[in-house]
């Protein structure tokens, strides 16, 4: 194993079942510590349990754990604790596998089924910075819980539905089908979408036409269905191109827009009905939930059928989740959407639960997020109070980062100096976002996500690069994927960076524990700064003794490695110099 943290883990849960079988499946905390490796804090909650003094009970693990070969040093402390270091040689060792192509992380056992709903933006409106998170957050757990071994199904839960969609058409038969067109296509989504809200509002004649229009859309009239589907094929156009630029792995294949289960709406209500969860409230049709009420205490509906007979938003939901988990066999849900949604979402995985369609072990996660603010504390917006269009956020990106390839890296040809300011602007504004705990709001401050200071995407890219420039600097082809790691610690910052390495597997579980990527931003964030002091430390080039000039261009190999694979869990590029 890989990970000496996950091996220390199995070993002392070994060693609990056998001091007493009362312990089976007890999870031994374990944390890095100061004082050694690692300390291991489970004597005094289970010394508790079993009510037995903790320092005794740590005095039996100690005696009981088998670690020979794995810890050359053990020692209980203080009320209980166990501190551990590790043998030199075993942690070396522990980076034989972290060349290989899962860089010693394990295969998830058993791989999932995820659907994963996320990006979600509307058709012929503008991406909101609010879809930005989605997509970013989103796309990294894919990749990051595909590369754990899972199966992942990527939802792009389009809004391409309901009654807006009277007025969009109209506005584009007025508009004409071609300018109309080009006018979706090249990004002015607000502006169409404006327009055809200023005329709604201001001109009842119109207002008519849209009202007629969604009606003739909802009865399936051919003709009105062409022209949605060129609203929605447009808008379609554009989200591609803008994931295209960002290197966000959805694909055209992964819209399943709200539309997608027109058709399964009627039977939906029908098996809600069949199984006695309908109650008919002021005409509408609903489901009450236990525990979710409004603010006088009230039990709360979620609306499958409003009064006048159409669906809305809940109703699709339903169709959606039911789709998912009985269609699909999936086993996990993920729904990637602004903390605001959060009400919505859990009613109608708490309906899914009453109808039973989500049964445990399944389960469906609303992975919730924060606002973009603006320097002001405000949500996120242009000067001009509008909202930021992700394009022209692209644009500025790549434009500031340019900036700082040109005066960082004024050996780069023009070609080269383009494509590395394309990875460090695109990356900056996705590891601004990844960095910090999802659940809270962040600041989009321009000047600290392209710092090449702290805690962002340029300082871990520039990392890597330096990393990847010692080879060339020497003339040397970089290890091979096949060739042995031949790590042997003799300085106390080789040993500092081999432990860091080693958690990598570590870093990239505790994505997948609470959907945190910030975890592994903070894990390479670590990465970078110990192979920064190692790199003071130690000459790697210049080292005297030709074993460990090897060890040590070993340990910048695979740092390099790790960093990119990393950097690529999160959906950044790391170019190779910079
Ligand atoms: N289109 C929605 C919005 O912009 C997000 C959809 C989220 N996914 C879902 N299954 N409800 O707010």
């Amino acid at each position: 194993m890989a990970d000496p943290q996950l091996l220390l883990r199995q070993r002392f849960a070994e060693a609990l079942e056998r001091i007493d079988p009362s312990l089976a499946g007890a999870d031994p905390v374990i944390r890095p510590s100061q004082h050694a490796d690692f300390q291991v804090n489970s004597a005094m909650a289970l010394g508790k349990r079993l009510g037995r003094n903790p320092r005794e009970l740590a005095d039996q693990l100690l005696a009981e754990v088998e670690l020979a070969g794995i810890a050359s040093q053990l020692e209980v402390a203080g009320p209980g604790f166990i501190n551990v270091t590790l043998d030199d040689a075993y942690l070396a060792g522990c980076l034989a596998d972290l060349r290989d192509p899962r860089r010693g992380v394990p295969a998830a056992e058993p791989a999932e089924r995820v659907v994963i709903d996320y990006s979600a933006p509307n058709v012929a409106k503008e991406m909101h910075v609010g879809h930005l998170r989605s997509t970013v957050i989103g796309d990294a757990l894919a990749r990051t819980l595909g590369f754990l071994g899972n199966e992942i199904i990527r939802h792009n839960h389009l809004g391409d539905w309901g009654t807006p969609f009277g007025m969009l058409i109209e506005h584009l038969l007025d508009l004409g089908e071609q300018e109309a067109a080009t006018e979706l296509s090249v990004g002015d989504l607000n502006g169409f979408y404006k327009q055809a809200r200023t005329k709604f509002d201001g001109d009842e004649a119109f207002a008519d036409r849209a009202r007629a229009r969604v009606v003739a859309l909802q009865a399936g009239d051919v003709e009105t269905l062409r022209l949605w589907r060129l609203l929605v094929d447009q808008s379609e156009l554009y989200f591609s191109s803008i994931y295209d630029r960002m290197g966000v792995t959805l694909t055209d294949t992964d819209y399943r827009g709200e539309s997608a289960y027109n058709e399964l709406l009627d039977g939906v209500v029908d098996e809600l009905r069949a199984k006695g969860l309908l109650v008919t409230d002021d005409g509408a049709e609903c489901v009450f939930p236990e525990g979710f009420v409004g603010r006088e205490g009230e039990p709360l509906p979620l609306i499958v059928r409003k009064r006048d007979g159409g669906y809305g938003y809940a109703a699709t939901d339903l169709a959606a989740i039911r789709f998912r988990m009985l269609d699909l066999d999936a086993t996990w849900l993920l729904y990637v959407v602004g903390a605001p949604q959060s009400e919505h979402l859990e009613m109608v995985f708490a309906v899914a639960r009453m109808a039973g369609w989500l049964e445990p072990p399944a389960r469906a996660e609303h992975v919730a997020f924060g606002s973009v603010l603006g320097d002001d504390g405000k949500i996120f917006r242009t000067r001009s109070g509008e909202t930021v269009k992700l394009a022209d956020l692209i644009d500025e990106a790549i434009g500031r980062a340019a900036e700082v390839v040109a005066t960082k890296s004024p050996h780069l040809d023009a070609t080269e100096q383009a494509e590395v300011a394309e990875a460090v602007g695109v990356g900056a504004i996705k590891y601004a976002d990844l960095s910090s705990d999802r659940v809270n709001d962040y600041v989009f401050d321009w000047d600290r996500m392209l710092s090449l200071q702290g805690n962002t995407a340029p300082y871990l890219q520039y990392a890597h690069a330096r990393a990847r420039s010692i080879f060339r600097k020497a003339d040397l082809e970089p290890p091979t994927a096949d060739q042995p790691v031949a790590v042997t610690i003799t300085h106390a910052a080789e040993r500092e960076l081999t432990k860091q390495l080693v958690a990598f597997a570590g870093a990239v579980a505790s994505v997948a524990d609470g959907m945190r990527p910030h975890r592994l931003c903070t894990y390479l964030f670590d990465l970078a700064q110990t192979y920064t002091a190692f790199y003071e430390q130690c000459p790697v080039l210049r080292a005297d003794d030709e074993a460990v000039r090897a060890s040590r261009l070993d340990l910048c190999d695979l740092t390099a490695g790790v960093l990119a694979q990393g950097l690529d869990l999160l959906g950044i590029e790391a170019p190779e110099r910079i």
